[in-house]
């Protein structure tokens, strides 16, 4: 990857609809999947293979996964908590996956009911099987600038799991402000400090907007050198055991965000826009996106 390119993680089937109180079609689903990878995302997280009795949304997952049309040249990553889900998402063939880890234990435990420590040693057997497999593992910290339940998290938790992680065997680390209330220069702070441990070159910012400064932190992590980006098309998102965890930083704002700032990223734009619209409309409501908005 040259520094000028940027890839985007479309995170939006899985963290913009896991927060969705009414269930959606399958066919919806696929179909949101289908839409986003043919606007030139390389990367589209499909699905979570997590327990249906935590997040009813996701108990189609198989089905989702398995329904998709995939278009070469895309990953479609799904989540999996513990080998139990990494052997469901083998089952329909999946070829990447995401461990998710947390840098604050009162968030660890009302996410995956496990300790830090216990959540590293559930997932190292996952990471030990996919690595037998030829499967690749991403990961992620959640919790990196704030908990819902201790508030500040100090820097070197999130380094300390973040390295975890990383030693295990993830391929890249995934850094999510879960609650959206970080801002530019703590972000990058967070971000260098990590960076010491885990190259660059290997880790994404996730950002949610709970506090609108989401683009403003993207833009400071993108000058302080990380080249991976997640985002939900039209804003979706939020996590089910974090409250006040609002929507994801919208895909459409990123990518005008990079064409202003001259990154290259490979998406149209415009056909994202078409998909954030057909996605707003599905859920009755408007669109998080200001781009989206300041188009229609
Ligand atoms: P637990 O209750 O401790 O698990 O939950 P358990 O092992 O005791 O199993 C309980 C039941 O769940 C059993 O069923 C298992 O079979 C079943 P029963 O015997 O009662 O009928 N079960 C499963 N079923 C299907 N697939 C599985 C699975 N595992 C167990 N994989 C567990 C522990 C980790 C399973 C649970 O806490 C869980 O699924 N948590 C997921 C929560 C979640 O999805 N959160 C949102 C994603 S994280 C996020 O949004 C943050 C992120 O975006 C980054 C950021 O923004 O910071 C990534
Ligand atoms: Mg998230």
């Amino acid at each position: 990857m040259t520094t000028d390119t940027v890839r985007i993680v479309e995170v939006g089937p899985r963290d913009g609809l896991q927060n969705e109180k009414a269930l959606i079609a399958t066919a919806d689903k696929i179909s949101l999947i289908e839409q986003l990878a043919a606007t030139g995302l390389r990367s589209v997280e499909a699905t979570a293979f997590v327990s249906p009795k935590w997040v009813p949304q996701m108990a189609d997952a198989a089905e989702v996964y398995s329904g998709l049309a995939q278009r070469a040249g895309v990953d479609y990553p799904v989540l999996v908590p513990n080998l139990q889900g990494y052997e469901r998402a083998r089952a329909v063939g999946v070829r990447e996956v995401a461990i998710f880890g947390a840098a604050s234990e009162g968030f660890s435990k009302a996410n995956i009911n496990a300790s830090i420590a216990e959540s590293l040693e559930r997932f190292a057997p996952v990471v030990e099987a996919a690595k037998h497999d030829g499967v690749a593992v991403r990961g992620y910290v959640s919790t990196v600038l704030g908990c819902p339940y201790q508030g500040a998290v100090p820097v070197a938790d999130v380094v300390r799991v973040a390295k975890a992680l990383h030693d295990m065997g993830c391929y890249e680390i995934s850094l999510g402000d879960t609650i959206g209330v970080g801002t530019p220069r703590k972000a990058v702070a967070m971000l260098r400090a990590v960076a010491s441990e885990v190259p660059i070159n290997q880790l994404a910012v996730h950002f949610h907007d709970t506090y609108g400064q989401a683009v403003g932190n993207v833009a400071a992590c993108l000058e302080a050198g990380v080249r991976v980006v997640d985002a939900a098309v039209s804003g979706t998102g939020g996590c089910p055991y974090a409250k006040g965890a609002s929507g994801n930083v919208a895909t459409e704002d990123i990518v005008y965000l990079l064409d202003g700032m001259g990154f290259a990223h490979g998406v149209d734009l415009d056909a994202l826009m078409a998909t954030g619209r057909w996605l707003s409309s599905l859920l009755g409501r408007d669109s998080m996106s200001k781009v989206n908005r300041a188009r229609l």
